[in-house]
């Protein structure tokens, strides 16, 4: 499965931190924020990766990520975002890249705990349409929410006033070769962008949509509030995983030998 890492836009919700640079390059803790995305798919087992950028700093990408080596890459992909279409305009961009095969989209922005390899592989072998992950959450109004009727996700509602369920729609999808076709049949909604929630109300429409649960914390990191939330969740998580490393290491040593 291929991978889509979406980071354009001009992040207008953090100005003026993103004044001077794209809102993916801003640091969460101690790694700039597209590091977490492109990582996460990596740890899926997903190694052919596109990246979607724009503005003035998308140079700067190139800079730091060269061709991923760091995260044990041998290439990256890159490709320009001209605009503020929304992040379904930004995904059109990916058509050639994917060459119909099926991909795996993240938008830049959201940073995970755990592991998507569960729904990248439940996904392999899913015959064909879409699946989007949920997560529970206190504030649904933020984020497309599912409505789910038992255990069938029958809609999604863009940042309702009114959540109809708790559960998020995160930024990580799983999409079949039709999606472009998708993309191209939608019209701009009322903030005049392409909306991710429509592709994907499409495919609940045609009846090939399916869902899985995140386990860990999930994040976006596109306001200040959320921004800070990040850095927190990461720093907590990397210093109680070096706790638990130093207590492996020092029981090791002190083991019986
Ligand atoms: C976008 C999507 C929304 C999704 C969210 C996840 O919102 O439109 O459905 O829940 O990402 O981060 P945006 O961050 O563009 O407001």
């Amino acid at each position: 499965m291929k991978g889509i890492v979406l980071a354009g836009g001009t992040g207008s919700r953090l100005f003026p931190l993103t004044k001077i640079t794209n809102k993916h390059l801003l640091p969460i803790y101690d790694k700039p924020m597209i590091f977490y995305p492109i990582q996460a798919l990596v740890d899926a087992g997903i190694r052919d990766i596109l990246l979607v950028t724009g503005g003035r700093n998308s140079g700067d990408f190139l800079r730091l990520l060269a061709n991923g080596k760091e995260f044990g890459l041998a290439h990256l992909n890159y490709t320009y975002q001209e605009g503020e279409g929304g992040i379904a305009d930004a995904l059109a961009l990916a058509e050639h890249f994917a060459d119909g095969e099926k991909i795996c989209v993240i938008l830049g922005d959201n940073i995970i705990q755990g592991s998507i390899a569960a729904a990248v592989q439940a996904f392999e072998k899913q015959e064909r349409g879409a699946r989007i992950l949920l997560k529970q959450v206190p504030d649904a109004e933020r984020f497309g929410v599912a409505e789910l009727v038992g255990d069938r996700i029958v809609g999604i509602e863009e940042k309702p006033a009114r959540p109809k369920s708790p559960y998020a729609v995160i930024g990580i999808y799983l999409y079949d070769g039709t999606v472009f076709e998708k993309v191209r049949r939608l019209v701009p909604s009322r903030r005049n962008e392409l909306e991710i929630t429509d592709v994907n109300n499409a495919y609940i429409q045609e009846g090939s949509m399916s869902y899985s649960f995140l386990d860990g914390w999930w994040t976006d990191a596109g306001t200040f509030e959320s921004l800070l939330r990040a850095a927190n969740l990461v720093a907590e998580t990397s210093v109680s995983k070096s706790g638990d490393e130093d207590q492996a290491a020092e029981s090791a040593t002190s083991a019986p030998q």
